[in-house]
């Protein structure tokens, strides 16, 4: 029978073998309609909260182990970090039964030769959890290690680029779970229409303080939420939802939406000019571009053509200075997304950020002969390292004069004033801005009658 441990440590041996968990939940739920809402609950809080916080558990474990930790086998690894998850993250779950279940769990999934083991540490680290001293804010690199459970190359760089306390306050929100944020899609709902909904449905929402059409679930009822059938929402992050606004499209123009899978952005492009702009939406990858056309048609965005293009290649069925409005949402190493992705925390690298960066100047050098003089160009990204964000920013300028700066604040309310530094770069920060998501992004214009 399937239950929430025995899926976790399915989904989790997948993401070991290079899977992502997003992708493997979802489907690991279709496959289990049946499972109970409160262990559906667990489920998702297991996978999520082990790859979330793998470094604090890995520093409550590894004194508590004879081996080092690399040196045990991965199955094993897996069962205590799903065990030590529930006694030190779980208050829902009584220590005794924390571990007694994962040591079921061991048997359960063939691994019954360690279930001694595994009984023997996490009946260790029940005992000394009250007495375990983590590090403090005081020692800044361990705390952000073991605390905050970011791999030691990016608690270095957070360090170098935002300086201790901006560190840490960026490791504390990247270490909590992301807000339940999703988009109201005003093609099929208003904002006013789906809170009721909600409300009546026993669900706790209240809409977000910036996107007009977001909503905050702050916790779920036991039902469904509202509308999935009809297309009343999509699941997305307010700071994500910024960005269709700063493109600021009027009804009929053109808009090519570069990078556009799986196409949170590009059906709510949609929305905002109420189906009335031809939007082109390309990406890289073909089963990408599927998610975009499915996303569109749940959500009757009709103006949405999608195809398959590599933008390191010029799109020879665009004409030249054709198009009014561009947004490229490149491709990125995500660490202002590590809570909704969480296994990337593992997987990123140091050169993942140089290799991305020469990526995203090549996708933009590709697109900006497309744009009309005259027309607006974003470039956004869901992370804040300085060579994804003003460095590439600084080349692309470097290389195209004809395109200038162009502040978004004047077609935005006064209140987001606040999201912005003060050459006009939307920059936000879970720390500061209602748990967002961290993402940057830059308005171009290009001058007319070049
Ligand atoms: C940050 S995601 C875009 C998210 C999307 N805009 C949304 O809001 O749903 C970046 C996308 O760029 C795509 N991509 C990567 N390399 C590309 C390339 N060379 N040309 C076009 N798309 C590319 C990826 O497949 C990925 O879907």
């Amino acid at each position: 029978m399937a239950d929430a441990r025995s899926g976790a440590y399915e989904i989790l041996q997948r993401v070991d073998e290079g899977g992502y968990a997003d992708l493997l939940l979802d489907s690991w739920l279709q496959r289990h309609p049946g499972l109970d809402p409160r262990e559906r609950g667990l489920l998702t809080e297991l996978v999520y909260g082990v790859l979330r916080l793998r470094g604090q558990l890995d520093f409550a474990l590894a004194p508590l182990c004879r081996q080092a930790l690399n040196r045990l086998e991965p199955a094993t690894l897996r069962l205590l970090r799903i065990g030590a998850y529930q006694l030190l993250a779980l208050d829902r779950v009584p220590a005794h039964a924390a571990v007694h279940a994962t040591v079921e769990l061991a048997k359960q999934v063939g691994m019954g030769r360690v279930s001694g083991l595994v009984n023997g540490v996490l009946r260790s680290l029940q005992r000394q959890q009250a007495t375990l001293v983590w590090p403090t804010s005081a020692t800044p690199g361990p705390y952000l290690e073991h605390v905050c459970s970011l791999p030691a190359w990016l608690a270095t760089a957070l360090r170098t680029q935002f300086g201790d306390a901006d560190a840490l306050a960026l490791g504390e929100a990247l270490a909590a779970p992301a807000p339940h944020t999703v988009r109201v899609n005003t093609l099929r709902c208003d904002r006013e229409t789906f809170l009721a909904a909600l409300a009546a449905d026993g669900h706790e929402a209240r809409p977000c303080r910036f996107a007009p059409e977001g909503v905050i679930i702050d916790k779920r009822g036991a039902a469904p939420l509202p509308g999935a059938g009809e297309g009343w929402y999509q699941v997305q992050d307010e700071a994500s939802m910024l960005i269709a606004h700063l493109l600021a499209a009027k009804p009929g123009e053109q808009i090519l939406d570069a990078c556009a899978a799986p196409g949170g952005k590009t059906t709510h492009l949609a929305a905002l000019s109420d189906n009335r702009c031809p939007i082109i939406a390309l990406d890289k990858h073909p089963q990408r571009v599927k998610l975009v056309e499915s996303g569109a048609q749940r959500l009757g965005a009709t103006t949405i053509t999608a195809r398959t293009w590599d933008l390191t290649i010029p799109p020879d069925f665009i004409a030249p200075a054709s198009l009014d409005r561009i947004l490229v949402d490149a491709p990125c190493s995500g660490l202002g997304v590590l809570r909704r992705n969480p296994e990337s925390r593992w997987t990123r690298t140091a050169d993942d950020v140089v290799q991305l960066a020469a990526l995203q100047q090549t996708i933009l050098a590709t697109v900006a002969p497309l744009l009309k003089p005259g027309g607006t160009l974003i470039y956004s990204v869901c992370t804040f390292t300085p060579a994804e964000t003003d460095a590439v920013v600084a080349a692309f300028q470097e290389a195209h004069a004809d395109f200038v700066r162009d502040d978004p604040r004047s077609d935005l309310p006064t209140h987001w004033a606040e999201l912005f530094a003060a050459d006009g770069t939307l920059r936000t920060r879970p720390q500061d801005h209602d748990g967002m998501d961290a993402f940057y992004a830059v308005r171009f214009r290009r001058n007319e009658g070049r």
